[in-house]
């Protein structure tokens, strides 16, 4: 048997956050290069993905062709295995991409083959014109776009295990129609549930923040995927960073690193790379995590891991720095239990139950809880 693709959440590099359009083959390998140098392939990142406008023409035979951005995929993919990473790429079930490169429709078998020659290991499919399509043939007909859609995905994906190479299939459709409760069925093995995440607190916070209620529908080989990090794109304080990576962890969600990897602070690499923290993303027991209280701009999380124990993240959306309180008793743990605050890697003390901590603005608190 296939060992199972993405057992805990992937975890790698996507290039779209900080170079967008501009990608090129010489990125790539820079990106591999430094997951490398900078300890990051180690700690899991190891998918390197490329995401939108590496797409040419089709050929005479309806072939995908690479643009001159990058030369040869297969040479690229061998660079890249040749580190002991994955390579990851982009298409859309319409026939455009959203940035209007060429996409799979009439070709899913065909470019399934294509990838899986290349020695392609990941694909993000990505809606875009097939939105449209979706309009033009459907119109108020929700039951059939539905339909539409559901049929797109599945294509793609059936088309990619006939290869037999195992591809990792992250569905990104902006989580229109509750793609939680049928990503499974298609074959996702991670699916979007929002639009674009951007670098800034208010938007990366939003998209976090809205995914409670949603821990039910992840598990080992199926994540809801809030999108991709913005840390170290400096959009955003180290807190709010911090908060960026305590969240996506308490979350189970992908981690795919969105910055420029070459030039990394030491603090950008902390934040990615702590390993405590990184556990908790990946903790094996694959259960996602979910708010347990919000009391105004302060907000209590809790995701359950392996051996009983949890981690608890304590965020303060304030913008002042506040003194928050876990009782023990909200986690469902007992007053004696252990608590070490995974950032500042020491363990602390409760009193009477209860753990105060000052959590500056925009800030978060990362604790693990064990009995
Ligand atoms: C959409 C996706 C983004 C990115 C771009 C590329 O907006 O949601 O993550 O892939 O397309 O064009």
């Amino acid at each position: 048997a296939q060992t199972q693709l993405a057992a805990t959440p992937p975890m790698g590099w996507n290039s779209w956050n900080h170079f967008a359009g501009n990608v090129t083959d010489a990125d790539v390998r820079a990106a591999a290069d430094a997951l490398v140098s900078s300890g990051m392939r180690d700690a899991g990142y190891i998918y390197v993905n490329i995401d939108d406008t590496w797409e040419g023409q089709r050929d005479a035979q309806g072939v995908i062709q690479t643009n001159s951005k990058f030369p040869d995929m297969k040479a690229l993919a061998d660079y890249v295995h040749s580190k002991g990473l994955k390579l990851g790429i982009y298409s859309s079930p319409g026939p455009k991409t959203c940035a209007g490169y060429a996409g799979s429709y009439g070709h899913e078998e065909q470019d399934a083959k294509t990838y899986a020659g290349w020695g392609i290991d990941y694909l993000k499919y990505d809606l875009c014109s097939f939105g449209k399509m979706m309009k033009d043939e459907a119109g108020d007909d929700r039951t059939k776009a539905f339909a539409m859609e559901k049929a797109a995905y599945d294509k793609m994906h059936k088309a990619l295990v006939s290869t037999g190479r195992p591809i990792v299939f992250s569905m990104c459709q902006y989580g229109w129609n509750n793609v939680w409760e049928w990503g499974p069925e298609v074959g996702g093995n991670l699916w979007r549930t929002t639009g674009d995440i951007n670098d800034h607190y208010s938007r990366m916070t939003e998209i976090g923040f809205s995914q409670a209620g949603l821990a039910k529908y992840a598990g080992p080989g199926h994540w809801n995927d809030p999108d991709m990090l913005e840390i170290g794109n400096g959009g955003m304080t180290e807190d709010e960073y911090r908060t960026h990576m305590t969240l996506w962890s308490i979350l189970a969600a992908p981690l795919l690193a969105g910055n420029d990897l070459s030039k990394m602070t030491a603090e950008t690499k902390e934040l990615l790379m702590n390993k405590s923290v990184v556990a908790v993303d990946q903790d094996p027991l694959g259960k996602q995590g979910d708010r347990v209280w919000a009391v105004g701009p302060m907000e209590l999380w809790s995701k359950p891991l392996s051996g009983g124990a949890k981690a608890v993240a304590l965020f303060n959306r304030a913008s002042t720095a506040r003194e928050m309180t876990l009782k023990l008793s909200d986690v469902g743990a007992s007053a004696s239990a252990k608590l070490e605050d995974l950032w500042a890697g020491k363990v602390v003390q409760s009193t009477d139950g209860s753990y105060t901590v000052l959590v500056p603005k925009h800030g978060a608190v990362l604790l693990k809880v064990s009995e």
